[in-house]
């Protein structure tokens, strides 16, 4: 999650592009209440976001999980980055079940060269989590960085999910720090 300044949701008009997402159709979403993964054979696809519909799709998702389960402040979830980043979503049997992002960024973290990109936003909702949905999502960014030709990336990790991002070969560097409220360390993989 990325760090931005809380908004007065009352004071200002929402940015031409928060207005156009909201002002589209509601969209189905698996919710967390859908059939659990046990008993939902139907086999797990990963495909990057095609269309509005779809980022809609995502941005769903995001919400269920950043906003409602871990209580992120709604003005920092989305960002001006939504517009030009590479979404992925996860479906099982039809239904959108998992997001994430990539991001190109403008330079390299401090002691990096080359081009790097940010990977974040990753949520799979509750019901579907520890089913290797989140893999599967972080390998689809990372192929996708790596044929865009970059050194690496790097992440802001919630303390809780560091195991998860080690078994994937990041390494954690740096202090703790709040972003959304939450504590985060930052991560880095070369690719
Ligand atoms: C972080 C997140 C995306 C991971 O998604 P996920 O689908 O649960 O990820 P995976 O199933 O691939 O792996 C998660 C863990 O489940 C374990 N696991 C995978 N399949 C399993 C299985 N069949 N049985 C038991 N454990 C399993 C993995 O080993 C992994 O363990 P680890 O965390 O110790 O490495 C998910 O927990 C999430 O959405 N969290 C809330 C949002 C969030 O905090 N996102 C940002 C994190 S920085």
């Amino acid at each position: 999650m990325d760090a931005g300044p809380s908004c007065d949701r009352a004071a200002r008009a929402p940015p031409l592009f928060f207005r156009l997402l909201t002002s589209l159709p509601f969209v189905y979403l698996g919710s967390d209440m859908a059939t659990p993964p046990e008993t939902s054979p139907a086999p797990v696809t990963i495909a990057q976001v095609k269309d509005e519909a779809e980022l809609m799709q995502a941005l769903a998702i995001r919400e269920v999980v950043f906003i409602e389960e871990q209580h992120v402040p709604e003005g920092i979830e989305r960002d001006a980055e939504d517009a030009n980043a590479f979404h992925v979503l996860a479906y099982q049997g039809g239904h959108a079940i998992g997001t994430g992002r990539l991001v190109m960024m403008s330079e390299p973290p401090p002691g990096q060269q080359g081009k790097w990109g940010q990977i974040g936003r990753m949520a799979v909702l509750q019901s579907h989590r520890k089913a290797r949905v989140g893999s599967k999502l972080l390998i689809m960014l990372e192929n996708e960085a790596r044929n865009r030709g970059v050194g690496g990336v790097m992440l802001h990790a919630q303390l809780y999910a560091l195991e998860f991002y080690k078994r994937h070969g990041y390494e954690a560097l740096g202090p703790v720090f709040q972003e959304g409220g939450i504590d985060h360390l930052e991560m880095h993989k070369r690719l």
